[in-house]
């Protein structure tokens, strides 16, 4: 069974409907900043302020390499992971990846507390760093995900509802093509 995968842009909701995926699904629900913060002993945001990213990256890219075999589960990852084409490859190789989407607008209101945003903590015009970030990132996600959700207008259960379809969907076409298999070798 794959694992499943939730990528997109800070506050596009990945950790709240991974958790409530994960529940339905009966998996274990895990956070990639949450493991390289526990390995770390410190938090994201004073890992990019001492460390600096790159070492971030280098810990976040060792987290996936380490959930991703896991498996199965439901994993929300951090919002810069399409990044790095080595997380890409790790995370569509061993799960069903699915973007989030969203407007800037909600990702502004949802990520207003930002201090634990280091990306958005420092800039002098937020909203226009948030618009920045997205454009840059765009063909990115894109790339990486097998499904996209647009979350706009939508409700959490709403969200929910829509990953497990897709998610379902491919679990059983897995299932049916190693059935097939399985009969066609006996
Ligand atoms: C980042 C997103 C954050 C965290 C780090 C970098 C990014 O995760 O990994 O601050 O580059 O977009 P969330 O998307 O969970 O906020």
């Amino acid at each position: 069974m794959r694992n499943l995968v939730l990528i997109g842009f800070m506050g596009t909701g990945k950790s709240t409907v991974g958790r409530l995926c994960a529940r339905r699904l009966g998996l274990r629900f895990r956070d990639s900043d949450t493991l390289v913060e526990r390995r770390a002993r410190k938090t994201v945001a004073a890992i990019f302020a001492e460390d600096g990213e790159a070492a971030f990256r280098a810990q976040e890219t060792s987290a996936i390499r380490t959930l991703a075999g896991q498996g199965p589960l439901v994993l929300s990852t951090g919002g810069g992971v399409v990044l790095k084409q080595e997380n890409v490859d790790i995370l569509r190789r061993t799960g069903f990846v699915v973007l989030l989407r969203a407007g800037a607008d909600v990702i502004l209101a949802r990520t207003s507390g930002r201090e634990s945003r280091p990306l958005l903590t420092g800039a002098a015009d937020p909203a226009e760093r948030v618009v920045t970030l997205l454009r840059e990132r765009e063909a990115a996600y894109c790339r990486a995900a097998h499904a996209i959700v647009d979350t706009t207008g939508l409700t959490r259960e709403e969200v929910v509802a829509r990953v497990l379809d897709l998610y379902g969907a491919v679990c059983e076409q897995s299932s049916g093509a190693s059935d097939e298999v399985d009969s066609g070798a006996s």
